[in-house]
């Protein structure tokens, strides 16, 4: 009999048709998996799951009884709880490299349209309005020769570093728990505390992980260390930003402007203020959603999957102790 495996969210094609071809295949909506009967007893009886932001908590868990492994389609795996998981020998492994190039990308641009006012201009064209749209109120700030803070100088911060550096002649700051001599050496960036780079940058952009330690990392104290012409640019998780302290930094001007990828709630409520405002750039956390890239971060999270369903060592197992308990 084929195992059971759910698929959660979506999952690209061809990678799809290969695995219903092995397993036996459900997809799943974050809603379908509340209290239906159908789900959850397909859920009872599946031994993998894989997926975007499958919410692997206790109680989920206690509905599994047979599940080996959660293959995260994404990097980030801040929708697990590794303590639950590991407790019920569950592995859990994530997709990280083969989208860092993708996300980078995503960051300059968010960068740029911000830095740029690119969707607002957009929008005065398409209106008609060319003329209102070329005036000193819509002019917008050089992103070249200027100073990015990059909080989180891991994979994603610094493929973000090489490409400010090299591209737009950027001065690089960063912070992240240890330092970094090859990005020094690399991109001549500049490690300091968190308060100091939030002082002296131009530009801030967040990309660590959500862990406990960077939840509600940025709040009202560090947007008052910021330059009133500070851009601030998170593309890490809604919640290491104190979204209401966002707010209120961009209403009370305490910085210029911000661009999001990321959300506390995602979706996010179209009344959530951030949606009124002219100088927020809004994504809709996109920023591994190229065609190629989703396809490789499938391919990878499927493999995962399936070692771990064979009895092999997964490549990205992010909780190490289930395997070295078993061994
Ligand atoms: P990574 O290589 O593990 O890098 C994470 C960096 O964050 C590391 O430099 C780490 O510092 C730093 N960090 C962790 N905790 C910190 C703390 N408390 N204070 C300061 N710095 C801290 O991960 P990655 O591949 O670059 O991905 C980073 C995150 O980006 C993911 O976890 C995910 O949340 C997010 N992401 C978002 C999107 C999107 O679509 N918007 C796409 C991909 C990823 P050390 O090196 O010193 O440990
Ligand atoms: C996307 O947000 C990821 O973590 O890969």
């Amino acid at each position: 009999m084929k195992k059971k495996v759910i698929v959660f969210e979506r999952m690209e094609e061809p990678v799809l048709s290969a695995l219903q071809e092995e397993f036996d295949v459900r997809i799943f909506t974050e809603d379908e998996m509340n209290d239906d009967p159908v789900s959850l007893s397909f859920l009872r009886g599946a031994e993998g799951i894989i997926g975007l932001g499958f919410p692997g908590n206790s109680d989920i868990l206690d509905k599994a009884p047979n599940l080996k492994i959660i293959s995260n389609i994404s990097v980030g795996y801040s929708n697990l709880d590794l303590e639950a998981l590991t407790k019920r020998k569950i592995m859990a492994t994530n997709t990280p490299d083969v989208l860092t190039d993708t996300v980078a990308d995503m960051a300059m641009g968010l960068i740029i349209s911000t830095a740029r006012r690119m969707p607002e201009l957009d929008q005065y064209v398409k209106q008609g309005q060319w003329k209102e749209a070329v005036r000193t109120e819509l002019f917008g700030m050089d992103i070249h020769h200027k100073t990015l803070g990059i909080i989180g100088m891991g994979r994603i911060g610094q493929a973000i570093a090489k490409r400010a550096h090299f591209g737009f002649n950027m001065d690089i700051l960063y912070h992240s728990r240890t330092p970094k001599p090859e990005a020094e050496s690399q991109f001549y960036a500049d490690y300091m505390n968190l308060e100091n780079l939030l002082k002296e940058s131009d530009f801030v952009c967040m990309i660590t992980p959500l862990t406990e330690e960077t939840r509600g990392m940025i709040g009202k104290k560090e947007f008052q260390l910021m330059k009133p012409s500070a851009i601030f640019i998170n593309i890490s998780r809604g919640s290491t930003v104190v979204e209401k302290d966002l707010i209120e930094a961009l209403k009370e001007k305490e910085i210029a402007a911000a661009g999001l990828d990321v959300y506390v709630e995602e979706p996010i409520n179209p009344d959530n203020e951030l949606l009124k405002m002219n100088h927020v750039v809004t994504l809709p956390h996109i920023g591994s959603a190229t065609y190629e890239t989703e396809i490789k971060m499938a391919e990878l999270a499927a493999k995962n999957l399936r070692a771990g369903l064979n009895g092999e060592k997964p490549g990205n197992l992010v909780n190490q102790e289930v395997w070295e308990k078993d061994k």
